[in-house]
């Protein structure tokens, strides 16, 4: 469990100061300092300038638009610009503020490069299925290189809100269900967008969002009401966020959703008990889009400016879009309702975030045409994005070895995405065109594969007349590989879904397939988990590609092929049907746990308890074997150290990578505990017939939990260990913690 490291402690700025007449001289002076110096010298109007973002019309992301930015950033009233596309109009909109305006505070420029800003990268809950840091790394650090050689040096990610409802359509834009996971992915991100040097001009702002618990909406509906106790919001949704800061991001983005009554974007327990008093966060918090009025619809206030008080004083320093600052923050202070001081914290936060990556020294250092050329799309990105869309690959089932394919073997290629491109990008996919993807069609392509082509029906829709054409394929052919799934636009924001099955007729036409009486390989192009239970129990493999990006047909095809193995693990459990949801592995036992012996235990009539596929779950082309494992000790002290040790044999005829993930159970604790909790994993390269003997650590900081009194530490008492391919089987340990241990929180 890392720790929140005070980012607080800034260091010594070396800052070239722009004088009056441009001419510029380097000088050594803490950024607090020349902070404190611009601050003395702004009006009340040109410090809510700088706490307002509005949104130029490049893309939409939101309801409604700007009028008249131009004449707003001239006037001193915005100090953030989102959705501006494009380095020569970031130029032209830096100019206004940097030659126009009064004190030519140059403006941060903010857009969603989400997963690739033109080369796309798997979407967020696939990249975190490779298990594999550097990998996620290196996709945010070639989706922030590209971003930043075309003007943004902000951009509104890493999304790190624990979902675990795949009815939910963000569920595709974060690292899935789990809070270690989580955390170790959210510390990748902000490393890969900020770069070890934010001055860098490869570097862009991270943005934590969406703060806080915005996975957790009911029914999985977005913008939804969340509802948690404080000890589920402390214990599974907050510590990504706090990851994602400790690791240096220097903003967050509040949250649409009310947290306990009160909106995130006016909720002072979350963006100011716990972000800043607690945390120490030094950034600055921006809304979501219109979040900030948004709060008039939930019943927290009466208008727009009760809402910019109450967001004020809670703590958010930076509107996106609604002008609630810019309309009433002036006449909030001038009232006394809100103290210049708040006003003056969030200005100082603000600027601080520009001196550091070095805007005022050069603030069209994104806007290098020449960078960009070289950077955008190369064939170093190229190939990094088909590295990783590799990585993301999950096999979910794989029956008498039908995978790899043979190269010689015909394949029927049928499905709506089959020979598709632009819904390989997945949601959120900034700037890239779809043309520029690869499809699944392209990939065999490329490898002079025998293919028999028909699509079957659409990805939506009741139309079966393609239905004949593609069983006709089947029987020309050795083998099907069916291709379907999720357009892009069925996940992401403001796109819940009731029905995970298939959209439109697509289990239909595998059940008209199955009639050619050929082996059926389904490819799953989707942006969450799915219902695939027909899949599972009526087809020969099936491949989790979720939505891959630009290189996504390529990479499909080095799995199908045996080019490379396939190693990924799911990070959300697939129900078995929706009303199972909500489901995930480190649930609570209960009273009476389900027995299949008694009636009178937790089940269901109609379905099983299970998951379809559980977290962590994923197969191989080879085998592993884990040894029982080995612990140091079964009487962990405070202080002490455990080391659990396994062996994993790859007895398999293949070389091949394995995720061995660690689980614990406390077994009683002043509050139920989970049934199971990941606390590490590892992932290894294991030749064929080779053996690799991997050592974990706990210590009692690994143990603590929020308690009873809500302090946080770990209890005396019985613990059981294991290690394995998933979070539903591996081989199993106990200890004990001989005595309780407070941890620092
Ligand atoms: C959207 C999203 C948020 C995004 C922002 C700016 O509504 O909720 O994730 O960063 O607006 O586009």
């Amino acid at each position: 469990m890392r720790q929140f490291r005070n980012v607080g402690a800034m260091a010594l700025g070396v800052l070239t100061l722009l004088g009056a007449g441009g001419t510029a001289h380097a000088a050594t002076v803490p950024i607090d300092t020349q902070v404190d110096r611009l601050l003395a010298r702004m009006t009340l109007a040109e410090k809510v300038g700088q706490m307002t973002q509005l949104s130029e019309g490049g893309v939409v992301t939101g309801p409604g638009g700007t009028k008249g930015l131009e004449a707003n950033i001239k006037a001193g009233n915005v100090g953030s610009v989102l959705n501006a596309v494009g380095a020569e109009r970031i130029r032209k909109l830096q100019e206004i503020a940097v030659k126009q305006s009064r004190l030519k505070i140059p403006m941060l420029f903010g857009l969603d490069v989400i997963h690739g800003y033109k080369t796309i990268f798997p979407i967020p809950l696939a990249a975190a299925c490779s298990w594999d840091m550097a990998a996620i790394e290196r996709s945010c650090r070639v989706a922030a290189t590209e971003a930043a050689s075309d003007g943004c040096n902000w951009t509104f990610a890493p999304m790190v809100d624990i979902a675990r409802d795949p009815r939910w359509g963000r569920i595709a834009e974060g690292a899935g269900e789990d809070v270690y996971l989580g955390q170790q992915v959210a510390q990748a991100q902000v490393r890969g967008f900020q770069g070890p040097d934010l001055k860098a001009p490869t570097s862009v702002v991270a943005c934590v969002k969406h703060f806080a618990a915005y996975g957790a909406a009911q029914g999985g509906r977005d913008y939804n009401t969340v509802d948690l106790s404080r000890r589920t919001m402390l214990e599974t949704y907050l510590p990504p966020y706090r990851a994602a800061f400790a690791a240096g991001a220097r903003t967050a983005m509040s949250s649409f959703n009310e947290y306990d009554g009160v909106p995130a974007t006016g909720n002072k327990w979350l963006l100011d008990d716990v972000l800043k008093q607690k945390w120490g966060f030094r950034g600055f918090v921006v809304s979501d889009w219109e979040s900030v009025s948004e709060m008039i619809p939930h019943g927290a206030v009466a208008d727009r400016k009760e809402a910019a008080l109450l967001a004020a004083n809670a703590g958010l320093q930076m509107e996106m879009q609604s002008g609630c600052y810019l309309q009433n923050l002036a006449g909030l202070v001038k009232a006394g309702k809100v103290s210049q001081a708040q006003v003056d914290d969030a200005v100082r936060r603000i600027l601080r975030v520009k001196y550091e990556i070095g805007l005022f020294a050069d603030p069209y250092r994104a806007c290098d045409l020449a960078r960009r050329g070289r950077t955008i799309m190369n064939k170093a990105n190229l190939d990094a994005a088909r590295d990783v869309s590799r990585r993301s690959i999950v096999l979910l089932k794989n029956d008498k070895d039908v995978l790899p394919l043979a190269a010689g073997k015909t394949v029927a290629l049928v499905g709506p995405l089959a020979d598709d491109r632009e819904n390989m990008l997945g949601t959120w996919h900034c700037q890239a065109d779809g043309k520029q993807c690869k499809s699944l069609a392209d990939g065999l392509k490329e490898r002079n594969i025998k293919v028999v082509t028909a699509k079957g029906c659409d990805i939506r829709g009741t139309d079966k007349s393609g239905f004949d054409a593609a069983v006709k394929a089947a029987k020309q052919a050795d083998v099907v590989v069916a291709v379907l799934g999720e357009a892009h636009d069925m996940s992401g924001e403001a796109s819940s879904r009731t029905n995970l099955n298939l959209p439109g007729v697509q289990r239909d036409l595998l059940m008209a397939l199955k009639a050619a009486g050929k082996p059926i390989v389904l490819v799953a192009f989707n942006g969450r988990p799915l219902t695939l239970d027909w899949e599972q129990e009526n087809l020969n493999a099936i491949v989790e590609a979720w939505h891959l990006g630009t290189q996504a047909g390529p990479a499909v095809a080095d799995v199908l092929y045996g080019d490379y193995n396939p190693a990924g693990k799911l990070v959300a459990t697939f129900p078995r049907t929706v009303g199972q949801i909500p489901l995930f592995y480190d649930h609570m036992n209960t009273g009476r746990p389900y027995n299949k012996d008694d009636h009178y235990t937790s089940q269901y009539m109609d379905a099983p308890n299970e998951p379809l596929y559980p977290f962590g779950y994923g197969l191989s082309y080879t085998k592993f074997q884990y040894s029982p494992l080995k612990l140091s000790t079964t009487a962990l002290k405070p202080g002490g150290k455990l080391t659990v040790e396994v062996t994993i044999k790859n007895v398999g005829a293949r070389d091949g990578e394995e995720v061995a993930q660690l689980y614990i159970r406390d077994l009683v604790g002043s509050v139920n505990r989970p049934v199971k909790q990941l606390k590490g994993f590892c992932k290894i390269s294991i030749k064929k017939g080779e053996a690799r003997h991997i050592k974990f650590q706990l210590t009692p900081r690994d143990l603590a939990f929020y308690r009873a009194d809500l302090s946080y530490g770990a209890e005396a008492g019985q613990f059981k260990v294991w290690v394995g391919p998933s979070s539903a089987t591996g081989s199993e340990g106990a200890f004990r913690l001989t005595s309780n241990v407070a941890v620092p929180d």
